[in-house]
């Protein structure tokens, strides 16, 4: 039963009952569930007033985002039903609890007076899944809470508390408790209560300037064409009457459902709750508590970490040998959190609590009562051996031991201790308590509990854990290296750094990879260079930007890397990189050529791509939307272009193919040899979707 109704005296209460997030789907007769039962109120005689809420943990997530595959004329049905509301001859009041989001909050509009909780968020996402409010949202919330509000919430996307909904005027009481109750007693409290249709409301002033100023402020050329959509609905709202509002918001919705930056987003947004799924783990199984987190190592990285849990609330015990070690971090500790403080995310208050979860100590066998314990030592097997033999010894029987390393095997480091089942990586990006992407590194006897533990912790910490094989590179760093290894070809055989970053930039990735590697410090890439010309000799690299670090220039650290950085953080045009460059071409005797940004693009990807599709094969990543998720988490990844492995189902397996095997007769077309699963999968004519489950 999608809807349960009730009667309390002479009010029909009908209850949306459609677990877990109460989503209005049509797939599975909601719409229509609902559609009868609110019939059925109108027309029964006893009936003078009806009431809408969800049952069990919110009011409504809205619409079924998997409904917007379905043909437009399929969501009509969606919006009749609010039109019906709307014109209920007997007063329609909303009892919103938690969450009313999307169509629920369109549903919401319709009805003619909104209760919500104290507890809840009300707003429209729409925009976040590359679509506009297509259920009159963008008509009816002007008209409800003047255009100065309703456009950036539509264009923002982001909710609004009940207290905020109730200055706007977008609900007409907050109440404590039983959001039904509080519904039963407004009604008892205003007999009689007339009916009043949002979209009869007249229009508020201010349209004009409101819709010109958010114009102004959208970005031209925008992967997500919704915002644009969105702000031309609204002006509909003063140009035209309601109905024909209506109808342009619908063809607008239908638009922008079909647009590649929508199936991106819709993508991404199943793809991060797929990546929590373990496959063979029922969902129900329940993660190990940790209430205590010990972090060994004091450095840049266990620092951000200990941020990232005691933002969290939860206790950390921070053990650093030096002495000078331990008063940077306390002092780094206290100043971040601090600052969040200052800038007013959290209270003063509050900033103290966290402070004071911290202990910090010299003293390892402190961590001895902490279910988890990470350990974030240098980079190198002997250090870790010893710290990681001491840890399993000193941690309580039961707790997880995790490694931060990044590139060391992690099988070698569970090998250490006598509870391999209970060995995970923790890849955190820097800065640990910003970035959002957690590679959660699974060893060969690494038991599935403690990989749902890892994911439960990330979800908690406020990041989206991805589970990785151990392989060199996990998933990420792995894909990455053949993006880079082709932007350094491209580089030495004609195109400057500037024009490869703008080109990647403009295909929409948030940064490009000379940037990025400046930021992240040229060492660190080099490094991995120095160790691959030994590891893998027969997969050679451009060798132009060791010649850059040869000179010290690191990056935004040292001032210098493939840009300078006069103010630290700026990237400006370094001349004499260009004649390093030439210099380099003309030493390796490569005759350099103009480049097309097209070409940039395709061999960066595809490199990128073509390891995705071998990190699959090997069941390093469960499923091609894992890798889509580490690169939209944690590479500044276009979201709307829904990650690499999404973006290659969108161009066609077969025409990616085509191109690798163009590509693999050029120039080191070793690097594009087709990864024998996209050979298989294009023969079948699949999609790396089909793999996702
Ligand atoms: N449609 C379909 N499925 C949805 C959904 C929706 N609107 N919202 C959530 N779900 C599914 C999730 O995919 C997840 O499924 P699995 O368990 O199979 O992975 C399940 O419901 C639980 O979701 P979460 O894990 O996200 O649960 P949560 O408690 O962490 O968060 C929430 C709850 C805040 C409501 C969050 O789910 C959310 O933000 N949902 C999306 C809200 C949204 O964008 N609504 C607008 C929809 S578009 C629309 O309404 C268009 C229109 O105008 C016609």
């Amino acid at each position: 039963m999608k809807v349960i109704s009730r009667r309390d005296g002479t009010v029909a209460v009908l209850a949306v009952a459609n677990p877990p997030v109460n989503a209005l789907s049509i797939r599975a007769g909601v719409i229509d569930a609902l559609r009868t039962a609110v019939d059925a109120a109108i027309e029964d005689g006893d009936v003078a007033a009806i009431v809408i809420a969800g049952e069990g943990r919110m009011f409504s997530a809205g619409a079924d985002i998997a409904d917007f595959d379905s043909p437009p004329a399929t969501l009509d049905r969606f919006r009749d039903l609010l039109l019906r509301i709307e014109h209920s001859p007997k007063p329609v009041v909303m009892a919103i609890h938690a969450v009313a989001l999307g169509g629920a909050l369109e549903l919401a509009l319709s009805g003619h007076y909104r209760i919500a909780t104290e507890d809840s968020r009300l707003g429209l996402p729409e925009v976040t899944l590359g679509v506009l409010p297509g259920g009159g949202g963008t008509q009816r919330l002007p008209r409800l809470a003047g255009f100065a509000r309703a456009i950036p919430m539509m264009v923002g996307g982001g909710p609004v508390s009940a207290r905020e909904a109730l200055e706007i005027g977008l609900v007409d009481a907050v109440v404590d408790g039983d959001p039904v109750a509080g519904a039963l007693a407004f009604i008892a409290g205003r007999s009689p209560l007339p009916p009043r249709p949002t979209g009869a409301l007249p229009v508020p002033p201010g349209g004009a300037e409101a819709v010109a100023a958010a114009r102004a402020r959208l970005k031209p050329g925008a992967l997500n064409q919704a915002p644009a959509k969105i702000v031309d609905c609204a002006e509909q709202v003063f140009t035209t009457d309601f109905a024909s509002g209506l109808a342009f918001e619908a063809a607008g919705f239908s638009t922008l459902a079909a647009t590649e930056g929508s199936k991106g987003l819709r993508h991404a947004f199943f793809g991060e709750r797929k990546v929590a799924q373990i496959p063979g783990l029922p969902r129900e199984t329940a993660p190990l508590p940790i209430d205590r987190v010990g972090i060994v190592g004091g450095g840049l990285m266990g620092t951000g970490i200990a941020i990232a849990m005691l933002n969290a609330g939860l206790p950390v015990t921070l053990v650093e040998p030096r002495a000078e070690g331990r008063d940077k971090a306390a002092a780094k500790i206290a100043v971040t959190i601090g600052r969040d403080a200052e800038k007013g995310r959290i209270s003063r208050q509050e900033a103290d609590r966290r402070i004071t979860l911290l202990t910090i100590t010299d003293a390892m066998d402190a961590v001895a009562d902490a279910d988890l314990v990470i350990e974030a030592v240098f980079e190198e097997m002997t250090v870790k051996e010893g710290v990681v033999r001491a840890l399993d010894r000193i941690a309580k029987p039961g707790a997880i031991l995790a490694s931060n390393t990044s590139m060391l095997d992690l099988d070698v480091i569970a090998g250490f201790t006598g509870r391999p089942d209970h060995v995970v990586g923790l890849h955190f990006f820097s800065p640990a308590n910003i970035m959002k992407l957690l590679e959660i590194v699974r060893g060969r006897e690494t038991a599935p509990v403690a990989l749902a533990t890892a994911l439960a912790l990330a979800r908690r910490i406020g990041k989206t854990g991805v589970i990785a094989g151990n392989c060199d590179g996990f998933i990420g760093n792995r894909m990455f290296e053949e993006y880079l290894r082709q932007a350094y070809f491209l580089a030495e055989e004609g195109a400057l750094p500037q024009q490869i970053d703008a080109a990647l930039e403009a295909w929409g990735m948030a940064m490009g990879p000379y940037r990025t590697l400046d930021l992240a410090g040229q060492d660190v890439a080099w490094s991995v260079r120095k160790r691959r010309a030994v590891d893998q000799p027969d997969r050679p690299y451009s060798c132009f930007l060791d010649r850059l670090c040869e000179q010290g220039r690191f990056g935004q650290k040292t001032g210098a890397g493939v840009y300078l950085y006069a103010d630290g953080r700026t990237a400006e045009i370094d001349p004499e990189m260009e004649t390093l460059l030439l210099a380099h071409s003309a030493e390796k005797g490569i005759a350099r050529r103009p480049i097309g940004d097209r070409e940039i693009v395709e061999r960066c990807l595809f490199a990128m791509i073509n390891e995705g599709a071998r990190i699959v094969a090997e069941g390093m990543a469960y499923r091609p939307v894992d890798a889509d998720i580490v690169y939209l988490k944690g590479y500044g990844f276009p979201a709307e272009r829904g990650g690499p492995m999404h973006y290659a189902d969108r161009i066609g397996l077969p025409v990616l193919l085509d191109a690798l095997r163009t590509l693999s007769t050029r120039r080191n077309g070793w690097a594009f040899e087709p990864a024998p699963l996209i050979v298989d999968l294009a023969a079948r004519g699949d999609s790396f979707e089909t793999l996702n489950g």
